[in-house]
């Protein structure tokens, strides 16, 4: 029987490993993690993340063939595959500060697997990582290693959250890259060999290493350069009277742009966009790329100008101020069917209302009080740095309430501002809500969820991306 460790029960780690163990019962994998209530949440009946049909894929084989962990060595020592799945967060001191990808958790995870590891195994690279981290992976592991051979794998995951599941299931591709050697080839079967158990021959891709790990950042950078491009497009909509629904219909049916990917919005947001694009930014800034740099930091900044935009919008449209007015945001997750809120533009948005003194009520059906108020207290890039939380700053705290129900949330409100585009959001009882906000009463859309007309027929100002007003 394959052994399968994985180093990291995060987004990538436990779905991509229940979904390995659900669809490969002949391979026992086990997910560690340094976390004990990750690892005890996973061990549970309340998963650490919600994910769309996540419960049914672990329940079908938690205790079967996939086992939960926080005896990393004893579970590594026995493994064949390694798979290393930790946090790649954005560095947020020294050189590369705000910029470069901070490999401490990866590089401790290879240390230990060199210092554990009594027979072969097959490293598996699934977070993402700059190119050419492989080469140092391999050196602190074949430096360290007790008599072992290592081959290094890179294996990005190329799941979106929400999907996850599905995208798993049926993943536009897995690509796998090695060394050019026998033993790489032969690693790089084996690893082919396990997503052969229910992905297409066809759709499995092989490169050399450097190419799959550029691969990863580059498939991020060019899906959040989309987005930049139809919210670009979305300014101009608004200032000239044109609707970037029609543009991005029109413009996406053109069969070698495509459809998918072209919702104008607040601002892309999510634990990798910006820091991939960061990392990728570093990268080339070291091989001297300074063009090339120049154009991906573009996508960022139009994603910051998008989000700040919207801030802009909602106070000069009322009245050039929102102090001491409730405004009531609908959504805090990063997109919808996660509760996941790592760079969501919503932080940007609330941090910009409570520094013109808004009163603000949240409702987001998956994100609890906590995290929120963790979120609007911490200082950027540091939410994935655990060691450096930063204490909860007291008036942004005192400024921000989280309600269960929208209808609490948006009761005597000001304003309604939409940042998530949950499916419940275009049920609401839009009459009912009106009734009992104050007068004039604005909807700010940062999604186009709405039905902006139906909404003005009742009494609402209404702003939406790149839409006549
Ligand atoms: P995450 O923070 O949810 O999970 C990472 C986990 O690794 C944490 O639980 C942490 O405790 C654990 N960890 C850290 N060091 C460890 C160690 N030495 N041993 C064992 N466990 C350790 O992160 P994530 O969202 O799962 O992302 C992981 C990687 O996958 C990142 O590089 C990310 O860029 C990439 N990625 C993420 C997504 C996504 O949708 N979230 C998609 C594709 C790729
Ligand atoms: C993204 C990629 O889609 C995955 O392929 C990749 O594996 C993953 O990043 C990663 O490396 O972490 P994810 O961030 O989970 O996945 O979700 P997306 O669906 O890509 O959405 C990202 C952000 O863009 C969200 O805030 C979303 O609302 C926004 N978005 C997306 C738009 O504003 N408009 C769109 O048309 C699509």
């Amino acid at each position: 029987m394959v052994k399968i460790c994985c180093l990291g029960a995060g987004y990538v780690g436990g779905p991509t490993m229940a979904v390995i163990a659900y669809k490969c019962p002949e391979i026992e994998v086990v997910v560690v993690d340094i976390s004990t209530a990750r690892i005890d949440a996973w061990n549970s009946d309340r998963l650490p993340i919600y994910e769309p049909g996540l419960d049914d894929v672990v329940e079908g084989c938690r205790g079967r063939n996939l086992f939960f962990s926080t005896d990393i060595e004893k579970h590594v020592a026995d493994s064949d595959i390694i798979f290393v799945s930790v946090n790649t967060p954005t560095k947020t001191r020294g050189l590369g500060a705000g910029k470069a990808a901070d490999l401490t958790y990866w590089e401790s995870a290879a240390r230990m697997i060199a210092d554990v590891s009594k027979s072969d195994k097959i490293v598996v690279e699934k977070s993402t990582v700059p190119v050419k981290t492989a080469e140092a992976i391999e050196k602190i592991l074949t430096h360290n290693s007790k008599g072992v051979n290592f081959q290094i794998l890179s294996n990005p995951e190329f799941l979106a959250e929400g999907t996850a599941i599905a995208d798993l299931f049926s993943p536009d591709r897995v690509l796998i890259g090695g060394r050019e050697t026998v033993e790489g080839r032969k690693a790089v079967e084996t690893l082919k060999s396990v997503y052969a158990n229910w992905v297409p021959e066809d759709r499995i891709i092989t490169t050399n290493l450097w190419s799959a790990e550029l691969s990863k950042l580059a498939a991020n950078a060019f899906l959040a350069q989309r987005i930049s491009s139809v919210n670009a497009m979305s300014a101009l909509c608004e200032a000239t009277g044109a609707n970037i629904s029609e543009v991005a219909y029109a413009v996406g049916k053109d069969s070698r742009i495509g459809s998918k990917f072209l919702n104008a919005s607040v601002g892309f947001g999510g634990s990798c966009f910006q820091k991939d694009i960061l990392n990728l930014i570093y990268i080339c800034e070291c091989n001297g790329l300074t063009e090339v740099s120049d154009y991906w930091k573009q996508v960022i900044k139009i994603n910051d100008y998008q989000k700040s935009r919207f801030v802009n919008r909602i106070v000069s449209s009322m009245f050039n101020t929102v102090s001491g007015k409730k405004i009531a945001v609908l959504g805090f997750a990063f997109k919808k069917d996660t509760g996941d809120t790592r760079e969501t533009p919503a932080i940007d948005v609330c941090k910009g209302l409570i520094g013109d003194r808004a009163q603000i009520n949240i409702y987001d059906p998956q994100v609890t009080e906590d995290q929120i108020q963790r979120d609007l207290a911490m200082n950027k890039f540091d939410w994935d740095h655990p060691l450096h939380l930063q204490p909860m700053s007291p008036t942004a705290v005192k400024q921000v309430r989280v309600c269960w129900d929208v209808y609490e949330a948006t009761k005597d409100a000001h304003g309604v501002c939409i940042l998530t585009e949950w499916d419940e959001f275009k049920k609401l009882d839009f009459q009912k809500i009106y009734n009992n906000m104050q007068k004039p009463a604005f909807v700010f859309d940062g999604r186009n969820v709405v039905d902006a007309e139906k909404l003005r027929k009742i009494g609402f100002i209404v702003y939406m991306i790149g839409k006549p007003l």
